[in-house]
């Protein structure tokens, strides 16, 4: 009896401690750091940290979108312009519903569609970060100004009630415990489709899952490319193997192919940070997308190699070659098959071979390099042909690239080199 007694007083002395623990007040460091790993696969700080020596999380950094320029909030824990005086239901609301304190719609740009699927578990992890794991940081970052009708962020809520997912992730029972992380990985917090899904009439992305056949089927985001991930052979992921895929997303380099354009800032601020078990559980999912079986530039190693097929009257292959020769052979070979884990393959490259040829016109006009990783090889960069090429030659060298080695895509003519050179660099 008297220890019954004592047993309760000890509960009622010890329940607001227990209850702090909890989460309400401090939560366990390793809640805290469980938090900061989620925040690393949602590359929250990527997008939440202005380019240029911002403090992370801080806000600021401006993001092209159809709907004009869109400026990140200051997520940092300050009270007064950051999300300090969050509850953890506002913290739900804006990352699942795309709605912030006080009713503000928020544009997708913030990629509230794929945070609907995560799990509460993992929100209150990051929240827990997010409040106690960031120092908070007095910045006010310049106010998004979009067009008429677009600065009517009331609309924003009808948008998302008829485009986006509402429901927490589902596993599938007749799927395996690795399938089913890679699922989640993918569709929540990776948000990879916000790059890599196509986009319908609404701005939505056309498929939040498998069961849409444009899922991850390839798009172009703010004048780069993400190609297709699934199962197609010549510009997806057919021939790349569940490895390389896992050591693409942690080192930047698999099967020859390196990151550039987006996917590097997405390797280096998100997925190379992922233990290998989650790596591995994206590759195995990624690797159930069936194929989408569109005309894709296949690649047949039985081909002649140099057979060339043009489709476009105005690009001689043959000059091609030559420019291939005297500026690109010396990293890439002349058989195109680059310097392991260091200049990347071109022959049977997917996103060489993609129908888009975006990225690619981009990458020759300036150059790039390819991610910086704890794990990777060390940097490399192409140089920027601008000033060294004509809008000619570079047709007639992605032409080339594209048609030899076995690589069947369609030629890259002047005009689309011109075009793509006047919208971006007006
Ligand atoms: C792809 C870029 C991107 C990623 C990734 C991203 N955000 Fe955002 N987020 C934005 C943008 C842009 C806004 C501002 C949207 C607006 O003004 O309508 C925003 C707004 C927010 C807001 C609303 C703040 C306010 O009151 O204005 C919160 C909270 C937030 N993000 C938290 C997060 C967290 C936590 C993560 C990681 C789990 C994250 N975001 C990942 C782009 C991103
Ligand atoms: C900010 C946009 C963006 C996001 C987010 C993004 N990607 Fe990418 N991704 C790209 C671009 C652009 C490329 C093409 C450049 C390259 O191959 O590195 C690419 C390339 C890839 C490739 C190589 C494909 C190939 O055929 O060469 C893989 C694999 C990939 N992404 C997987 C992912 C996964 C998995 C996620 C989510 C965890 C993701 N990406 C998120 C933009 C993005
Ligand atoms: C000094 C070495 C160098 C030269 C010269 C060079 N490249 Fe590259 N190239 C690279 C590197 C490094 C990358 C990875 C770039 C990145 O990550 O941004 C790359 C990437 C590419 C890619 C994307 C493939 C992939 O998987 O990353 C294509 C296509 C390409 N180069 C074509 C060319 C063409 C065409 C030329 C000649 C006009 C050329 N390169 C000249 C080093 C070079």
């Amino acid at each position: 009896m008297t220890m019954n007694v004592s047993r309760l007083l000890l509960v009622l002395l010890l329940w607001p401690l227990a209850v702090m623990a909890d989460g309400i007040a401090s939560p366990s460091p390793e809640r805290v750091a469980r938090g900061a790993y989620l925040a690393k696969a949602a590359d929250c700080a990527g997008c939440h940290t202005a380019s240029s020596s911002g403090a992370p999380y801080a806000g600021g950094l401006e993001m092209a979108s159809p709907f004009g320029i869109i400026v990140s909030s200051n997520i940092t824990p300050d009270r007064e312009t950051g999300i300090g005086t969050y509850s953890y239901e506002d913290f739900a609301k804006a990352l699942r519903e795309g709605v912030a304190p006080g009713g503000k719609g928020l544009y997708p740009a913030m990629p509230y569609p794929a945070f609907a699927k995560i799990s509460d578990d993992d929100l209150h992890a990051l929240y827990a970060f997010m409040m106690h794991g960031v120092p908070p940081v007095r910045h006010r970052p310049p106010e998004t100004k979009v067009p008429f009708p677009f600065n009517q962020r009331w609309a924003l809520r009808l948008w998302r009630l008829a485009f986006a997912p509402k429901q927490p992730f589902q596993p599938h029972a007749d799927r395996d415990a690795s399938w089913n992380r890679g699922a989640y990985l993918v569709q929540s917090l990776g948000h990879c489709g916000s790059c890599h899904t196509p986009r319908g009439i609404g701005y939505q992305e056309r498929g939040y899952n498998e069961s849409s056949k444009t899922f991850l089927s390839g798009s172009l985001n703010d004048n780069w490319f993400a190609p297709n991930l699934r199962a197609d052979p010549g510009s997806g992921l057919g021939r790349i193997a569940q490895e390389d895929v896992a050591a693409f997303l942690k080192t930047g380099h698999g099967a020859g192919v390196v990151a550039y354009g987006s996917m590097v800032e997405a390797i280096e601020d998100s997925t190379q940070y992922l233990t290998d078990d989650d790596l591995r559980a994206i590759a195995v999912y990624l690797k159930t997308l069936p194929a989408t079986g569109a005309a894709d530039g296949v690649f047949d190693a039985s081909q002649a190699p140099g057979r060339l097929k043009t489709r476009a009257p105005d690009v001689a292959p043959e000059q091609g070659a030559a420019v291939y020769a005297g500026f690109c052979a010396q990293c890439h070979r002349s058989d195109g098959k680059g310097v392991k884990n260091v200049f990347p393959v071109l022959a049977g490259n997917p996103s060489v071979i993609s129908e888009d040829t975006t990225s690619l016109i981009r990458l020759i006009v300036e150059g790039g390099n390819s991610p910086a990783t704890i794990h990777g090889p060390p940097r490399q960069s192409m140089p920027p042909f601008a000033g060294r090429l004509t809008d000619a030659q570079i047709a007639q060298v992605l032409t080339y690239v594209r048609a030899s080695w076995g690589n069947d895509a369609r030629a890259v003519t002047t005009n689309d080199v011109a075009s793509f050179r006047s919208t971006i660099h007006k």
